[in-house]
C-alpha cells in the first residue's frame, strides 16, 4: 500500500485481518509506527502522557492541532484520526462541525474521532454529511470521567445492552468504525457481530475487528500506572532512565565528552 487508506477502506475491513492502530503524538513516533499501522491516533491521551494532565478533561483544541500537525508529518501511508478534546463538540452538531473541520483543515486529517453513543448520533450524522469521517468510541469514555465515577469496566450486566444500542446508534448515524474501550469480553464479541462497522478494542478482547493502543503504555514510556489492558511490549522508560543516569555520571566524572566528541585547534588537512 502506498496512500493512506480512506475511512471507507477501513470500514471494508469490517470482518477481516484485524485493524492495527497505536496512539502518536510526535513525529518521529509516527514515522516509526507508519509501516505497521493501517490508522494513527492522535488521541487526547496526549494531556496525561506527553503534559502531565490530571486527566483528558484540560486537552485543548490547539493542543490537537499542533500534535496532529507533528504526526502528518511522518506519516506517508497511515491514515491519521485526531481526538476531538472535551467541549469542543459536545454543545451542538453545529459547535462539532465547526471544531472537526478547523482540525480536518489545519492538521490534514483523515477523520475524528469523538466519545459518546446514543447522544452523539445526530451530532456524527450531522459531520458526516458535510464531508467529515467520523470515527465513534463508547463504552469507557474518559472525557466523562466525573459523570461515569471512575475508569471501571463499561457495559456489564443489564448496562450490555445499552452499550449495544449505542455501537448500532452510531453505525446508524455514519461513523466508518468504533473504539470499544475496557467492555467485557462477550459482549464486544457481541457488539461486533451484530454491528456492520469495524470495532476497535483497548480493552475489549480479540474478538473486536482491530485493536488500538496508547504508543506511551506499549512501550513502557508512560509508568505512572499500567491499565490492566495494556501489554508492554518494551521498557523503553527504564532504558532511558539509565541512559540519563550514565550520562550524569560521565559529565561528573569528566568522561565525557571523550576525545572523538571535541574539535582540534586546526582543521584537519583535506585529504588528496
Ligand atoms: O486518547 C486516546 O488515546 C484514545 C485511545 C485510547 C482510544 O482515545
Ligand atoms: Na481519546
Amino acid at each position: 500500500r502506498k496512500t493512506a487508506p480512506l475511512p471507507d477502506d477501513i470500514r471494508a475491513r469490517k470482518g477481516g485481518t484485524p485493524i492495527v492502530s497505536l496512539t502518536a503524538y510526535t513525529t518521529p513516533m509516527a514515522e516509526l509506527m507508519d509501516a505497521h499501522c493501517d490508522f494513527v491516533l492522535v488521541g487526547d491521551s496526549v494531556g496525561m502522557v506527553l503534559h502531565g494532565l490530571p486527566s483528558t478533561l484540560g486537552v485543548t483544541i490547539e493542543m490537537m492541532i499542533l500534535h496532529g500537525q507533528a504526526v502528518k508529518r511522518g506519516l506517508q501511508r497511515a491514515m491519521m484520526v485526531v481526538d476531538m478534546p472535551f467541549g469542543s463538540y459536545e454543545e451542538s452538531p453545529q459547535q462539532a462541525f465547526r471544531n472537526a473541520a478547523r482540525i480536518m483543515a489545519e492538521t490534514g486529517a483523515g477523520a475524528v474521532k469523538l466519545e459518546g453513543g446514543q447522544g452523539m448520533a445526530e451530532t456524527i450524522a450531522f459531520l458526516v454529511a458535510r464531508g467529515i469521517p467520523v470515527m465513534a468510541h463508547i463504552g469507557l469514555t474518559p472525557q466523562s470521567i466525573n459523570t461515569l465515577g471512575g475508569y471501571k469496566v463499561q457495559g456489564r450486566g443489564s448496562a450490555g445492552a445499552r452499550l449495544l444500542a449505542d455501537a448500532q446508534a452510531v453505525a446508524a448515524a455514519g461513523a466508518f468504525a468504533v473504539v470499544l474501550e475496557k467492555v467485557p469480553q462477550t459482549l464486544a464479541g457481541r457488539i461486533t457481530a451484530e454491528v456492520p462497522i469495524p470495532t476497535i478494542g483497548i480493552g475489549a478482547s480479540a474478538g473486536c475487528d482491530g485493536q488500538v493502543l496508547v504508543v506511551d503504555d506499549m512501550l513502557g514510556l508512560f509508568t505512572r500506572f499500567k491499565p490492566k489492558f495494556v501489554k508492554r511490549y518494551a521498557t523503553l522508560g527504564e532504558q532511558a532512565e539509565a541512559a540519563v543516569a550514565a550520562y550524569a555520571e560521565e559529565v561528573r566524572t569528566r568522561a565525557f565528552p571523550a576525545d572523538e566528541h571535541v574539535f582540534a585547534d586546526a582543521a584537519p588537512e583535506a585529504k588528496s
